[in-house]
């Protein structure tokens, strides 16, 4: 593999030899990355408020991490843990099963991604329930796979073309406030979005048909939206009452994006079941599945698995990343930047019109753009354009949302307070520069 080759050379080769179905966001090629620090075959740095969408937590080539791959890539990279265990896999279970909210006996598998940690949060609440119902929510993202993208909400371009779905989903409204479904407003609307779900066993399908409720705790996809207080314990007693699986998708959520390292703390919600995946390893292809030992334990011998799952370099990187965490304090430091980073989105709210809601949780925060602050009409075209302006100026960016006119921030947490600013200040240019237009 050449090194020496450019961007406009590689974009060439790229678009001969790979469809356009897996989309590009910042038209360059990684070079190398470090912490929040990204630089292209050119030579030229960006900022990183993506994190490879929430994958790099722990900063890109977070040294511990790289330490535990390099000594375990020496020792085996794979026996498969169906053929020859070994001891990683079984310590990075112990250690999710003690961090992930509730205090009753947990057991964990793992998957190597996070659509794959969703299909199989399903089938361990069907095999324990015996029912074959799920619900999910709109705005909702659960991965690409047949039972995950039916589960996701966003047609295009998610789903178009895609079908026949997988059968027995069905979805209610999420409590996205800025655009409430109901037409309410927080906190006269009585949380009536969650107490819902008691008509939409009506309307929909059967409580008692009903395996799981699977529910982000903040929309990743979906546009970073944070239901107020109260909601997911509303949600969380309904499917209590009726035998009905709660399951957590926090895989764009967790590992301490909210400033907690499970953002259903912030809830005070302890789900049945978690799905845990990007920033898992630091990087590395891994997801998990955490959960009540009953429900988990529910199903037969070979029933769960596959030949990668829990990869042993993946579970050595998962291990670091946890001591990294506990080591620096991460979910602190992920707070502090989603306070940092709120404070001067509220100043940008003021200064620009485009700006009609500023949102989100911890360090997973948004702006959503609209061309009109009254009809709140989505301004999906500047999002694309600030996007642009970012990696044109040294910063990446991503965009999400229904109407793809959400900006959202996904940094790697160790980033520093003045690579953070200098990051918020394109930001702040390419607004300026979009109200003059
Ligand atoms: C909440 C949520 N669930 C599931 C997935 C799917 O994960 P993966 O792309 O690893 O399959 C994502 C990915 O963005 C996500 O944000």
């Amino acid at each position: 593999m050449s090194h020496h080759t450019s961007n406009e050379q590689l974009l060439k080769e790229r678009a001969e030899q790979v469809p356009q179905g897996p989309f590009n966001t910042v038209p360059a090629f990684a070079a190398r990355a470090k912490g929040a620090e990204i630089w292209d075959v050119d030579g030229k740095r960006y900022i990183d408020f993506a994190g490879g969408i929430g994958v790099v937590n722990v900063g890109h080539c977070n040294d511990r991490v790289v330490a535990a791959v390099r000594d375990q890539a020496e020792r085996f990279l794979h026996t498969c843990f169906h053929i020859v265990m070994y001891e990683p896999y079984v310590e990075l279970a112990r250690r999710l099963n003690g961090l992930t909210p509730g205090r009753f006996p947990k057991k964990t598998i793992f998957v190597n991604s996070g659509a794959e940690a969703v299909e199989n949060a399903v089938k361990v609440a069907r095999y324990h329930t015996k029912r074959p119902a799920v619900i999910v929510f709109e705005g909702g993202f659960h991965g690409r796979t047949l039972l995950a993208m039916t589960m996701t909400s966003k047609v295009k371009p998610y789903k178009f073309g895609f079908g026949p779905f997988a059968p027995e989903v069905y979805r209610m409204p999420y409590a996205y406030c800025y655009r409430c479904t109901f037409g309410l407003t927080y906190p006269d609307c009585g949380l009536h979005c969650a107490h819902y779900l008691e008509n939409f066993f009506i309307d929909h399908v059967a409580a008692e048909q009903t395996a799981a409720l699977v529910v982000e705790p903040v929309l990743g996809e979906g546009g970073f939206v944070a239901p107020p207080p109260g909601y997911f314990n509303v949600l969380a007693d309904i499917c209590k009452k009726y035998g009905i699986v709660f399951v957590a998708d926090e895989v764009q959520t967790g590992i301490c994006r909210t400033g907690k390292l499970f953002a259903m703390e912030h809830y005070g919600v302890e789900p049945d079941l978690v799905t845990i995946a990007k920033s898992l390893a630091g990087g590395l292809p891994l997801a998990a599945l955490t959960g009540r030992a009953e429900m988990m334990e529910a199903s037969h011998v070979g029933g769960l698995g596959g030949t990668y799952g829990g990869n042993p370099v993946a579970c050595r990187a998962g291990l670091a990343v946890l001591d990294f965490i506990a080591e620096t304090d991460l979910c602190a430091r992920a707070a502090r930047i989603g306070d940092l980073v709120r404070e001067r989105f509220l100043q940008f709210q003021e200064r620009f019109p485009l700006i009609g809601d500023v949102r989100g949780l911890g360090a997973m925060m948004a702006l959503e753009l609209v061309v009109d602050r009254r009809t709140k009409k989505p301004a999906g075209a500047a999002a694309k354009a600030l996007v642009k302006y970012g990696y044109e100026n040294g910063l990446v960016l991503l965009s999400c949302g229904k109407f793809g006119n959400v900006i959202r921030t996904l940094m790697p947490l160790v980033i520093a307070d003045d690579q953070l600013e200098e990051g918020l200040q394109i930001i702040e240019k390419g607004l300026a520069q979009l109200t003059i237009q």
